[in-house]
């Protein structure tokens, strides 16, 4: 083992000892155990060296018994002491693991969206099982055998020394090469391994995905595009796990190869220091017996090594989460708004996501608007302009890059973001639920957790259809919501932000997935809850922007113009542009005299499906 890797991987496992500390003292009493039948089965060929030499001798019926019992109990003591250390290291380590995989799961909680935009699930979701349950059975096995072990060769040598020193030195001299070629093997293995784990990641994030977008696999009869591409995926990792194998093969060749010709060559040696007189019968008894004891030990290196070095990159993985610095967080001194109007001021914001190209300029570039209290804002843009972006910023999903967003005059940045997060609710564009009764996720940002505030909330989103639902508000819905349809989800995650009663409510296009009917009956209840409320929406549908006090219109990463609605219309030429190419409704066009042709409208929509035709591969699930 190079120095290097050595101290690497020590260090690295060391990181353990954080979460081990509560199943330290049975892992070290296993140890104990595990050294204690360790040196008991060294021991026994001592005492066999006195019972051989006696029963060549003249004195052989009185040592014989007391000796044969000796054996005897030293290998009733060893049975024990290995029945000791397993039902020690047995049951802690299961705890370890649990500790282990809460802060891992608290991790990425606290992780901002950035993270998790990087982030693959599947990455996520292997180390969370597979890589955990490793390092579990590693603490328990591994580990103490590797110290067990270890001890019993190095205490094995000096007893060999002990017998005939001669033997002693040519055993350990014709046993190194096993370190020359176990050094070797870690440095092969360890990229392997590592590579594999990674991959089989890799490979979770696959099947997620393809779980996850069933629906769209079968209706575009993509099922065997995936499979190829699965089948790929899975055929590299099983390279790696060949290559691993192959690694591992060539170790333990050496590792059975070279004990049996070291034994072979001791033999020779020794057969001839006992004809010269050098050694009695029952050293050389002992002698074998000894390296035969150490022979389990020795032949286990190869495996436990293998196990280390996967420890190793299991918790690296680990620890790469757990290490990555969490960058929103609650402030060192925190400021509290006594109490909240809900006054909302972007100042001079700008905002990229750090996978923005160098050159380009900033998405949000520069970013002045007030919502006042009480006030209904539109935001209102071209598709991928930023609006959602804009809206992301808000709760700190992501934090600002330049320029500062204020709540009541106080930066965002110095609340504490459970209270920033009480004053804000947002309703995203994907209307993401939870596996769950409609009434815990309608009611999971609320306070008031009462039926009759679950009830306003479905009345204000129009959702009744869940009075249709098997058990009403505590009907589960499926995973993610996919039982229901997109407009009943996207009125329960209305709901959702309803029900949070926030000062300020962000709802990014929460209308768009409703018919004109509903969409006008949500809207009604909309305007009873926005009476009071400050609310910023963005604004996909010409009728949605009916909603609104005031309109701004986003365009170049600005807020290009602020006013109503008509203000806008009269003044604006580019919001008429933005306007009549959000959508075909009719009425609002035709309400201004506008006449724009299709030319225009179809420009927006092109620009829209530009990712799609260029064939640009998205992030997990579109994300990016
Ligand atoms: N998580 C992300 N990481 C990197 N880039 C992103 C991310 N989310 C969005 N973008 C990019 O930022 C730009 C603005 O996206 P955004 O979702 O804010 O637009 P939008 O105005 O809401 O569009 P739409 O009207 O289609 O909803 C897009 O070019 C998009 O590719
Ligand atoms: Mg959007």
């Amino acid at each position: 083992m190079s120095a290097v890797t050595r101290l690497s991987t020590l260090a690295a496992l060391w990181r353990l000892v954080r979460f081990a500390r509560p199943a330290l003292p049975r892992l070290i009493g296993g140890m104990v155990a595990g050294l204690v039948a360790g040196l008991v089965a060294l021991a026994i060929p001592q005492v066999l060296e006195v019972l051989v030499d006696s029963a060549v001798g003249a004195d052989a019926r009185d040592a014989i018994v007391p000796a044969t019992l000796a054996i005897l109990g030293l290998g009733l003591l060893e049975a024990g002491a290995i029945l000791v250390r397993r039902w020690l290291v047995l049951t802690p380590n299961t705890r370890v693991e649990a500790a282990m995989r809460s802060a891992l799961y608290e991790r990425l909680q606290r992780l901002p969206v950035s993270f998790h935009d990087r982030w693959a699930s599947g990455q996520l979701l292997s180390r969370a099982v597979s890589d955990l349950s490793l390092i579990r059975r590693w603490l328990a096995f591994g580990l103490v055998l590797l110290v067990v072990n270890g001890v019993t060769v190095l205490v094995g040598a000096v007893l060999l020394i002990g017998i005939q020193p001669v033997l002693g030195i040519v055993f350990i001299v014709g046993a190194l090469p096993i370190w020359i070629i176990a050094a070797r093997f870690e440095r092969t293995y360890s990229v392997a391994a590592r590579r594999s784990q990674d991959q089989a990641g890799d490979l979770a994030t696959a099947v997620e995905e393809s779980v996850h977008g069933i629906r769209v696999l079968k209706a575009f009869g993509r099922g065997g595009y995936v499979q190829e591409k699965f089948e790929r995926q899975a055929e590299q990792l099983r390279g790696t796990e060949l290559e691993k194998a192959r690694a591992a093969a060539v170790l333990w060749r050496w590792l059975t190869l070279i004990p049996d010709t070291v034994l072979a060559l001791c033999l020779i040696v020794g057969v001839i220091i006992a004809a010269q007189g050098g050694l009695t019968a029952g050293a050389l008894v002992a002698f074998f017996a000894t390296a035969t004891v150490l022979r389990f030990p020795l032949d286990s290196i190869g495996f436990l090594l293998a196990f280390t070095l996967d420890a190793r990159n299991a918790t690296d993985r680990f620890f790469e989460v757990i290490d990555t610095p969490v960058d929103i967080e609650d402030p060192r001194d925190p400021l509290a708004i006594e109490a909240p109007r809900g006054r909302l001021e972007f100042r001079g914001v700008h905002f990229r996501y750090a996978d923005a190209k160098d050159d380009a300029k900033d998405l949000i570039d520069g970013v002045d608007l007030v919502v006042e209290p009480g006030e209904t804002m539109a935001l209102v843009g071209i598709t991928g302009s930023g609006k959602s972006t804009i809206t992301a910023l808000v709760p700190r999903l992501y934090d600002v890059t330049g320029g500062e967003i204020l709540l009541d005059g106080v930066d965002i940045r110095r609340l504490r973001l459970s209270e920033l997060r009480r004053h804000v609710a947002m309703a995203f564009e994907d209307s993401t639920l939870f596996s769950d009764s409609v009434r815990d996720n309608v009611l999971l940002g609320a306070e008031d957790r009462s039926d009759a505030a679950l009830k306003q909330a479905l009345e204000v989103a129009q959702a009744d259809f869940v009075d249709d639902l098997p058990n009403g508000v505590d009907t589960v819905i499926g995973e993610e919501g996919l039982s229901l349809s997109g407009g009943q989800r996207q009125r329960l995650a209305l709901a959702r932000a309803v029900a949070a009663a926030p000062r300020v409510l962000v709802l990014d296009d929460p209308l768009s997935a409703l018919d004109v009917d509903t969409e006008a009956r949500v809207e009604a209840g909309l305007r009873r809850v926005l009476a009071d409320t400050t609310a910023l929406i963005v604004a996909h549908r010409p009728s949605t922007v009916a909603l609104a006090d005031r309109v701004a219109l986003l365009d170049e990463g600005r807020v290009a113009a602020v006013g109503t609605h008509s203000e806008l219309l009269a003044t604006s030429e580019r919001y008429r542009f933005v306007i009549s190419s959000l959508d075909d409704e009719p009425h609002l066009g035709e309400g201004c005299g506008l006449d724009i042709d299709d030319e225009v409208r179809r420009a927006s929509r092109d620009e829209e499906r530009g990712a799609e035709t260029l064939g640009i591969p998205l992030g997990e699930g579109g994300r990016s």
